[in-house]
């Protein structure tokens, strides 16, 4: 089953909102590629998927934080570290491992999103007061 993108995860804040949404996007397309033939070679797919991951995250938490900065939210640290940590973890990702090891590799960047979605959207993101 996909991740859907319930009013659970809204903040209420539009851009943010529309931010999150294609997270969710990424995230059900790393599903899909999991739920592809185990059998094909999905690696170019993989590192093609990563890469628009970090390059949107990296955007999206640019634009979230400068929000936080211009509301002076007081759990702006603890959420550039949270992002910070989200970026470390695609960087840390080993793509030789990957390209070995593509199923096993792939449940566990998809582990890692799913529980972004829900950990950091729905318990962080939505903390953040609308202006
Ligand atoms: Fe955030």
């Amino acid at each position: 089953m996909k991740y859907e993108f319930t009013d659970d995860y809204l903040t209420g804040i539009d851009s943010i909102d529309a931010e999150h949404r294609r997270l969710f996007d990424l995230t059900n397309e790393c599903y899909e590629l999991v739920m592809e033939d185990a059998a094909e070679d999905k690696y170019d797919k993989i590192v093609e998927l990563l890469n628009e991951l970090r390059a949107y995250a990296a955007t999206h938490f640019a634009n979230e934080e400068a929000y936080m900065e211009k509301i002076n939210y007081d759990k702006r640290f603890s959420e550039r570290y949270q992002h910070l940590r989200f970026i470390q973890k695609l960087d840390s990702l080993a793509l030789d491992d990957i390209d070995e090891n593509q199923q096993e590799e792939l449940l566990k960047i998809l582990d890692f999103l799913a529980r972004w979605l829900t950990g950091h959207i729905k318990n962080m993101d939505c903390r953040i007061p609308k202006a």
